[in-house]
């Protein structure tokens, strides 16, 4: 089953107006100059940086995403963003469940369920991470927190059309430590069967299922060409033109 990678960049809390600009225009400029790249790509500014991120990618094969959305469509939530905010500004995506969401806002498993129906109906296609900590992993619990993890927060009626999987372990991210190519396949072979079990083979099979955690140019090609990993989701790295665009061409995009 033929999966289209996706290098997707998570910015995070970085980028002042400026900067942001030219990190776009500097990835737009080199997708456009790959013709027909193989995979997908992503970027995901922060809130503030969206419309003028979307301008800066116009006419190259790059795709918006935000961070994270609310649940609801509008209302009395201050400081939030609904999903149809994203959708108006010109994302695709959000991501979700992010581990520093997770932790910084208590985001459970639950909550990011009801985020992500909410992203599908405004016609998001969201990114759901999961991950352990690393005392989950020196336990021996990887799989069955990541197993929880996909059970609770990924919407039962998802497909591989609007849902993508981001397998972050949480002990991984910005550390520069990662777990070995064969933990990573691992992980990400159980991960699919416990979607095959919620959402069907089908489904599974066509679903994306990404690596994050301190992917560098270096280790892009041993973790991206494993047989279920089907992109990155990348934090540090993605703020440097030539740092993403590395990652993309050593997974052969
Ligand atoms: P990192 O972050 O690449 O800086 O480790 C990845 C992420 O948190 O998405």
């Amino acid at each position: 089953m033929a999966r289209k990678k996706l290098i997707a960049g998570n910015w995070k809390m970085n980028g002042l107006l400026a900067d942001g600009v030219e990190l776009a225009k500097g990835v737009a400029a080199e997708v456009k100059a790959m013709g027909k790249p193989e995979c997908e790509f992503l970027v995901c500014p922060p809130f503030t940086l969206l419309t003028s991120v979307k301008k800066a990618l116009r006419g190259a094969k790059v795709a918006l995403g935000a961070q994270d959305a609310h649940f609801n469509t509008k209302g009395a939530h201050t400081g939030d963003i609904s999903p149809e905010m994203l959708k108006d500004v010109g994302c695709q995506y959000v991501i979700l469940g992010h581990s520093e969401r997770r932790a910084d806002h208590g985001e459970s498993n639950e909550l990011i369920n009801k985020k992500a129906v909410a992203a599908h109906q405004a016609g998001l296609k969201t990114v759901i991470c999961i991950g352990e900590t690393l005392e989950e992993r020196d336990s021996g619990k990887t799989i069955d927190v990541c197993s929880k993890q996909i059970m609770g927060s990924v919407p039962d009626d998802s497909t591989a059309a609007d849902t993508v999987i981001a397998y972050e372990p949480v002990w991984a991210i910005g550390t520069g430590k990662t777990p070995t190519a064969n933990d990573v396949e691992e992980v990400h072979a159980a991960v699919r069967k416990v979607l095959a079990k919620k959402l069907g083979k089908g489904n599974a099979n066509k679903m994306r299922i990404l690596y994050g955690g301190s992917v560098k140019p270096g280790n892009a090609k041993e973790f991206l060409s494993l047989p279920d990993v089907d992109g990155a989701l990348i934090g540090g790295a993605s703020l440097k033109v030539a740092d993403f665009m590395a990652i993309a061409k050593n997974s052969g995009c």
